[in-house]
Formats: C-alpha cells, sequence, structure tokens
C-alpha cells in the first residue's frame, strides 16, 4: 500500500515540477543564489529539525565503532581527523576525545564555524573549501581517520573520493562512513521509486543521488578491511531509508 502512496505522490510531484513549478526548477539549475537560499531554507528549517534528531543515535553508534577501533590509542597524542562534506557540524559532539579537525566543505561552512566552538574537545586545524574528489591543500598520509556522513550520496564521484580519502589517510588509517543508499535490486519496487524520483530529487537536493550504491564503491577501494552494515530506518522518507554504516581500514 504505502509504495503505491509513494509512486503517486512522485508521479504528482514530476507533473507539478514540469508544471506550475518549473520556472522555479529552472532557476535552481541556472541561479546559484536561488540554489543557495532553498538549500538554506530546506535543510536549516525544514530537514534539519525534522530529521536530524533522528539521526543521532547513528552518528553515537558509528563514533562508537570507531573508540573501538582505536582502543589502543594514546589520547595524549592528538587524532588527526578530515571530515568531508563537514556541513553544520553535525559530527562534533561524538567526537574522540583530543580531536584534531580539519574540515572540508564544497561551500565555505559558516553553519560549521558557529557550532564548532560548542565544542571545545575538537581542535580545529584549518577549513578547506574544495571538492572532496580533488583535495589538493591536503597533504598525503597523515590523517588517522576520514569522516564522511550523509555526503557520498552527492559526489561527482565516489571514487574519485575514495581515491583521495586514500590518499590522505596513514597506512592503518580509518575511514568512517554513514550514507543513505539504493534499494537492493531484489526490492525491485522500492529501487523503482528510487529511480523514478532521483532527477527531480537531485535539482531539489544539491545534486543528491538516491540511487548509488555506495557500499560496492567503498568495498572495491581498495581497503584492507571493510565493516559495513546495512541499516533499514522506518521513520525516514521511503527514498532514503536504506543506510550503510562501517569503517574501513587502509
Ligand atoms: C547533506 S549535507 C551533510 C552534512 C554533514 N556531513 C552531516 O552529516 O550532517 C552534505 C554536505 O556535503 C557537502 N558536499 C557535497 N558534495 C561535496 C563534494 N563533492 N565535496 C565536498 N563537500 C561536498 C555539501 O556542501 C554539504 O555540506
Amino acid at each position: 500500500m504505502e509504495i503505491f502512496i509513494y509512486l503517486i505522490l512522485t508521479a504528482i510531484w514530476w507533473v507539478i515540477s514540469l508544471s506550475v513549478l518549473l520556472p522555479f526548477l529552472v532557476l535552481l539549475l541556472i541561479s546559484e543564489t536561488v540554489k543557495d537560499k532553498w538549500l538554506t531554507f530546506i535543510f536549516l528549517k525544514v530537514c534539519g529539525p525534522r530529521f536530524g534528531p533522528k539521526f543521532v543515535p547513528l552518528r553515537k553508534q558509528l563514533f562508537k565503532l570507531l573508540e573501538e577501533h582505536l582502543s589502543k590509542r594514546n589520547k595524549s597524542v592528538p587524532l588527526k581527523m578530515l571530515e568531508i562534506g563537514v556541513g553544520g557540524g553535525a559530527n562534533l559532539q561524538f567526537y574522540p576525545e583530543n580531536s584534531s579537525l580539519t574540515a572540508l566543505d564544497k561551500t565555505p561552512p559558516t553553519l560549521f564555524d558557529k557550532n564548532r566552538k560548542k565544542f571545545p574537545h575538537v581542535n580545529l586545524d584549518g577549513i578547506v573549501v574544495n571538492y572532496a574528489e580533488d583535495m589538493k591543500e591536503v597533504p598525503s598520509g597523515v590523517f588517522d581517520v576520514v569522516v564522511s556522513t550523509h555526503v557520498l550520496c552527492s559526489v561527482t564521484s565516489v571514487d574519485s573520493v575514495m581515491k583521495e580519502v586514500k590518499r590522505v589517510l596513514k597506512p592503518g588509517g580509518k575511514f568512517l562512513f554513514l550514507e543513505h543508499v539504493a534499494f537492493s535490486k531484489t526490492q525491485a519496487s522500492y529501487y523503482i521509486i528510487q529511480l523514478f524520483a532521483t532527477p527531480l530529487w537531485a535539482i531539489y537536493f544539491d545534486g543528491c543521488f538516491l540511487n548509488r550504491n555506495i557500499a560496492d564503491s567503498i568495498k572495491k577501494a581498495g581497503f584492507r578491511d571493510v565493516h559495513c552494515d546495512h541499516t533499514y530506518i522506518p521513520f525516514l522518507p521511503l527514498f532514503f531509508r536504506p543506510h550503510i554504516s562501517g569503517i574501513a581500514t587502509l
């Protein structure tokens, strides 16, 4: 039953977008100013308050997994962390003690800059405004941990990001991830709904693709070990319920 409701809603969304909302859709595609204002509104006023708190347990669990992997760490030595697509810094509260963070985002992370002051256990090493696919300002082999949460859905090339992540990690370094992904093709009707919604979704939500198999990209990136859990989050809109979370070791 739910699947039919989503199918009808997505069809209505297409019809409205290609008729009354067409001028807005075009503006989103051609005007950075309109896109920035829309994204600020949708993420800060709608998605953040509505869904942000629901991800807290998942983020907590993710960083607990990191702590388990770093159980032998000497806490007096700063932990060199790089977070790609840092956004507003929703992960900061879960960072390990004595973290030294380089924050990277394709847009200047002004909200992050404001939020970070609440978390003094994280020392800010630097902010890099660039794409994660080409982090030329970031030196090779210096990070203990790279973090990515809800970012790989919207990068231009997941494979290029993976290459860069491996380049900047120290040998034995960790890649910590939490991402929404495509339904398995065995759940064909759900997967088809994602395919049907993706072109519109990507325009409204900053190039976010619903139909990516990110687990495969991480697994084939050439890490020594990949721990990847698949989670289904029922309280989210159907489009982005399937998630993966885990840790890969170089
Ligand atoms: C959905 S937000 C997630 C923010 C944060 N990681 C979180 O979990 O709340 C995606 C963030 O990734 C950034 N982003 C998207 N594509 C990127 C890219 N290719 N390189 C770097 N940052 C990117 C966006 O600017 C945005 O801040």
